[in-house]
């Protein structure tokens, strides 16, 4: 059946809270004939204000309910002015848009359950009022994606794989897509996958930590590590960063999900505190806090992704695919990483999952590794999506497959009891 394709915005902040994104996608027909294209996409500054609370409350913080209150409506109607602008910037009337798929600001995640006044709770939150938005735009907005696949007893997260199933599976190539945000995670798509056969989680800490020494280091005038460069400046003290790789969250077997709960502000002063047991001086630590981030990836699929499946490309995006030491750290290691075929899964059990630091490695011997095929690394850009505007376009996706009451999670990725037709629709008034 032909369908007439929808035009459909996706509107996305991750947890580094850095800027609100934008992507407008052209979607048609239904899996698995699914067809989409990225047609534009754009990123907004967060208020520097409004992204301070954000971090507070999402650190755990104390918050009244009525200051939450307000921080959902407020931020449901800077979600509905960035669609705004990026209709402006897009040179598109709003009323030409279908639908609108908004994650919203994750303030808590606890995907596996503990104990809330006796009771094994799983839970999240990802606030930004979606009644707001469809009311300010005039679009019908898809919003709150997560809670239905933990109903369905899943983590409500990683949801972005039924996205990356769509968008990367192929017939005779095994794919790992990855994106860098606050957070890392990996959905590993086999040749010829189907939904069932999907793994995702997240391997650890992406940029999150990365950013919290650069603002404190900085006193907040920087952000980031833009580039690299103070990572760059610093020494590489490979104690440390096994000390990090001992991490207990690299170890557990997925499905996992993590975020600021775990590698917020607790996590930043244990990596301080670490930082002075080896000496290290503020560039030191950012050089070990960057390493950690591609070393830990590469360990997760040392551990449970290359002994099973044979991959052949893997697919980056994200802020982070924009740090050279990270893309350079991974690329080295991927060239060494044990090949599937050659690492049956037992031979793996109590194995070393190490793989070798860039700062251990000699430079002879890294001009002898880049001879060496690995698994190809690619930008989601080469895929036509650009590195910033992945997650928002996979929101995009998963709305329109609400819209057609279609389920979005996998729960091979999610660790649901089935599909569920994920979030919820806040209509736009009537003409
Ligand atoms: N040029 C760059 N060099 C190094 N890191 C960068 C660069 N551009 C972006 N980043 C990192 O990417 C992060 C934002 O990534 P993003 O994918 O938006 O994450 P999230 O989904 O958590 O919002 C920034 O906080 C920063 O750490
Ligand atoms: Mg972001």
């Amino acid at each position: 059946m032909k369908t007439k394709p929808m035009l459909v915005l996706g509107i996305m902040s991750g947890t580094s809270v850095d800027s609100i994104d934008v992507a407008l996608a052209q979607i048609s027909a239904a899996p698995p004939n699914l067809m989409s294209r990225l047609l534009n996409h754009t990123s907004i500054k967060f208020p520097l204000a409004i992204r301070r609370e954000i971090l507070r409350v999402a650190e755990q913080q104390p918050i009244s309910a009525g200051e939450l209150s307000q921080l959902n409506f407020r931020l449901g109607k800077l979600f509905a002015e960035a669609a705004l602008v990026a209709c402006k910037r897009f040179r598109i009337s709003p009323n030409k848009i279908s639908l609108i798929g908004s994650h919203g600001q994750t303030v808590f995640h606890q995907g596996k359950p503990v104990d809330y006044l006796g009771v094994p709770t799983v839970s999240t939150l990802q606030i930004g009022e979606p009644s707001v938005i469809a009311t300010l735009t005039g679009v019908t907005t898809v919003a709150d994606f997560r809670p239905a696949d933990i109903a369905l007893g899943g983590q409500g997260a990683p949801l972005v794989p039924y996205a990356d199933f769509l968008l990367y599976r192929h017939p005779k190539l095994g794919r790992l897509s990855l994106n860098l945000g606050g957070i890392a995670n990996i959905t590993v798509i086999p040749a010829g996958a189907t939904p069932s056969q999907i793994l995702a989680f997240d391997t650890g800490p992406a940029n999150m930590l990365i950013d919290a020494l650069v603002s404190d280091f900085t006193q907040g005038r920087q952000r980031f590590d833009k580039n690299a460069q103070l990572a760059s400046k610093g020494r590489g003290i490979p104690a440390l960063l096994d000390e990090l790789l001992r991490d207990p969250y690299l170890k557990l077997a997925p499905p996992k999900s993590t975020g600021r709960e775990y590698f917020g502000r607790d996590y930043f002063k244990k990596l301080l505190t670490l930082g002075r047991k080896h000496r290290a001086t503020p560039n030191d630590l950012i050089r070990a806090a960057t390493l950690f981030t591609p070393l830990s990836i590469v360990d997760a699929l040392n551990r449970f992704v290359l002994p099973k499946t044979k991959i052949h490309q893997l697919i980056v995006s994200g802020g982070g695919a924009r740090n050279p030491l990270i893309l350079a750290q991974l690329s080295a290691a991927l060239r060494i990483a044990p090949v599937s075929s050659a690492f049956p899964s037992s031979s793996f059990v109590g194995a070393q999952h190490a793989a070798p630091h860039l700062d251990k490695i000699s430079s002879d011997e890294l001009r002898n590794l880049s001879s060496r095929r690995g698994i190809e690394i690619l930008s989601s850009t080469r895929f036509g999506i650009p590195e910033d505007a992945k997650e928002a376009y996979a929101f995009a996706l998963l709305a329109y497959e609400t819209f057609h009451q279609r389920p979005g999670n996998l729960p091979s990725a999610t660790g649901a009891r089935r599909p569920a037709i994920l979030g919820k629709i806040a209509y736009a008034p009537p003409l």
